[in-house]
């Protein structure tokens, strides 16, 4: 088979079931070009992306700028490894340091890399500077977390469908209700092993759970109270996506939606992927101050790829559409409007429960008592009604379009997601 040959829909699904591996189960359709907030399928429907492939595509598919700042770059100097310098990599940090306010970065590629990065991070300045006994160190969590497919993520992950038969598990991890403030103060004050709290600030794979109005914070000041680092996963939240540069600065009174928080909720330890890159390229980075970054002395970590000059690029030119474009803001007004349409619907409706998210993260859950797979049926019917999402967890279905969308393409999804959801009243 010649790799040009032009495939159905049909034929690509067969040779992706019969070649590749089944760690994933796609929903039906088979997406060949995009552009904006838009994606084609081979036989050339127009479908709405609603998933922004888990919020990585903020920017948009294919953002030229982004696009050119990627072919630019790949025509000069693709990848040197870190055993050399290179002359893109500085400017990517010094513009991605400056812009979410920290000391230093460290690159990587994909956000399970950033989460791993970030643990080892946490680990090493627990022994080197906060002094605790040698291997000695935990972790707190929270319960329904998802950080990736790491062993040693997954070692902390309570969904038994990404843990089962993988053991065993990597120790030195607690974990605890999400958004329960108690829970967090009992096990800061009962142990003193503890060097990070590793936390989403909404927990988008356990199906867009937004905490508490203040939990954040609090969460951050109990962390400076026991010396522990506050480490915030903004690999699905960050980016513009929840309204704000940064989820963890949705939680104060701040008005600039660029700006990376005030320092009551500023994390130690940042951790960015998916829309860092606009989803041209696997870009992801951990960022800190100096007192905490410096621990890692060459050799300690690293990647082949991780701040290769393509990647550094890329970065720059997402990390500028998402400014340029005032995308934060146009996440939070568009994020508004979804969810009191959406709410307005919901009044009337049998099917859906609740729906729930911050910007343009949001989700439904859907009344499906009887585990009729509801949820996946609904979103069969909006690709045939062209627009695209997926479940998370059974019965709850994620909107996380590109935030590049109008307020008019947002009334069209509207009125399709509503005209769906009226056939299964
Ligand atoms: C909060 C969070 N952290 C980490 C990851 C892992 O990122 P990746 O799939 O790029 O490894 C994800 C992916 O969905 C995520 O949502």
């Amino acid at each position: 088979m010649a790799v040009l040959e032009q495939l159905t829909s049909q034929r690509a699904i067969e040779l992706e079931n019969k070649y590749g591996a089944h760690n994933y189960h796609p929903l039906p359709v088979v997406l060949s070009r995009g552009e904006g907030v838009y994606m084609w399928d081979i036989e050339g429907k127009r479908y709405y992306d609603f998933l922004s492939a888990y919020s990585a595509v903020n920017q948009g598919h294919c953002h030229p700028k982004i696009v050119n700042a990627m072919v630019e770059q790949a025509k000069t100097l693709t990848l040197t490894s870190r055993a050399f310098y290179n002359d893109m990599l500085g400017k990517y940090e010094k513009y991605a340091t400056e812009l979410f306010g920290f000391d230093k970065l460290l690159p990587m590629n994909t956000g399970a890399e950033a989460v791993e990065t970030a643990l080892k991070l946490a680990r090493k300045w627990a022994y080197e500077v906060k002094g605790i006994d040698e291997n000695e160190a935990e972790i707190v969590v929270c319960k329904n977390n998802f950080h990736g497919r790491t062993t040693t993520i997954i070692s902390f992950s309570n969904d038994p469908v990404a843990r089962e038969n993988f053991g065993p598990y990597t120790k030195g991890f607690i974990k605890i209700e999400y958004d329960n403030l108690e829970a967090l103060e009992e096990v800061l004050k009962t142990n003193s092993n503890i060097a990070g709290f590793l936390v989403e600030p909404i927990q988008g794979e356990a199906g867009v759970y937004v905490p508490s109005d203040g939990y954040l914070i609090a969460a951050k000041a109990l962390c400076e109270t026991y010396n522990v680092l506050f480490i915030a996963d903004e690999v699905q939240t960050g980016i513009a996506r929840t309204g704000r540069l940064l989820a963890t600065c949705g939680n104060c009174s701040c008005e600039n939606k660029t700006c990376s928080g005030t320092p009551d909720v500023k994390p130690d330890v940042l951790i960015l992927g998916k829309a860092l890159s606009g989803g041209a390229y696997p870009v992801s980075a951990v960022l800190a101050n100096n007192d905490i970054m410096n621990v890692i002395k060459p050799g300690n970590h690293g990647s082949t790829f991780g701040g290769n000059p393509v990647a550094a690029a890329v970065a720059i030119a997402a990390l500028e559409v998402v400014k340029e474009e005032n995308l934060a803001e146009n996440a939070d007004t568009l994020g508004e409007l979804f969810r009191s349409e959406l709410n307005a619907y919901i009044k009337t409706s049998n099917v859906v429960k609740l729906v729930r998210g911050k910007g343009l993260l949001n989700a439904i859950v859907i009344n499906d008592e009887e585990k009729n797979n509801k949820a996946w049926d609904i979103c069969l019917a909006l690709r045939d009604n062209g627009l695209l999402a997926k479940p998370t967890h059974g019965n709850i279905i994620r909107f996380a379009p590109p935030l590049v969308m109008t307020k008019e393409q947002l009334l069209d999804c509207i009125s399709i997601i509503t005209n769906t959801l009226k056939a299964f009243e």
